[in-house]
């Protein structure tokens, strides 16, 4: 795909077919989000992948708004150090929404959707994925080749107007 076909056709996708993820695939979407930008380079992320579905069914779990990870052919859990400091957890969650987008649009890219979860329980994501106590579980990102129909470009996304959104020189 082109990038901008790639920027236009990415949806949340939370329905997927059973088909998993060549390797290789799952590896250019992680690399994505390796590359991401972070303010002074920090790099505050660790990825936790997991493609075995009984542990993915039970990823679901984690909060109301997770049910379609069960069913994703991988999920990406992103986690982040649990810094008691109200700016470097700012700093840390820009940083991550640049590595989850860079994620998405590399997925989007290859035909593969990917879709948001929350995560509520962070006792139970700890438990299943086994990341450090001070560290946490910030988002899951659920992979898998879309079960309704192809990614292909949107052309009227349910979004505010531009002309709404952009203000030019001044507000
Ligand atoms: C920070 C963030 C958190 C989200 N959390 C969830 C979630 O827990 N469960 C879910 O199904 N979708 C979640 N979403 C997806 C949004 O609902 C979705 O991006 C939005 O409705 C726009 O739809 P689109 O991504 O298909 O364009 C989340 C998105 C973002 C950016």
């Amino acid at each position: 795909m082109e990038t901008w076909d790639a920027i236009t056709a990415r949806r949340n996708v939370r329905d997927f077919d059973d088909g998993p993820l060549p390797r290789e695939l799952l590896e250019r979407i992680l690399e994505a989000g390796r590359r991401a930008p972070a303010a002074q380079n920090w790099q505050p992320w660790d990825f936790v992948v997991v493609t075995d579905r009984e542990q993915l069914t039970e990823l679901a779990n984690v909060a109301p708004g997770a049910g379609h990870v069960a069913g994703s052919a991988a999920t990406i859990a992103l986690i982040l150090p649990d810094t008691g400091d109200r700016g470097a957890r700012d700093r840390a969650q820009y940083d991550l929404g640049q590595a989850t987008m860079a994620m998405m649009i590399a997925a989007a890219d290859l035909g593969i959707g990917s879709g948001h979860a929350g995560v509520g329980d962070q006792e139970l994501a700890r438990r299943l994925l086994g990341f450090p106590e001070d560290s946490y579980a910030a988002r899951f990102i659920d992979l898998g080749y879309p079960a309704d129909r192809p990614l292909r470009p949107i052309r009227d996304p349910n979004r505010r107007s531009f002309d709404e959104v952009v203000h030019w020189r001044r507000w």
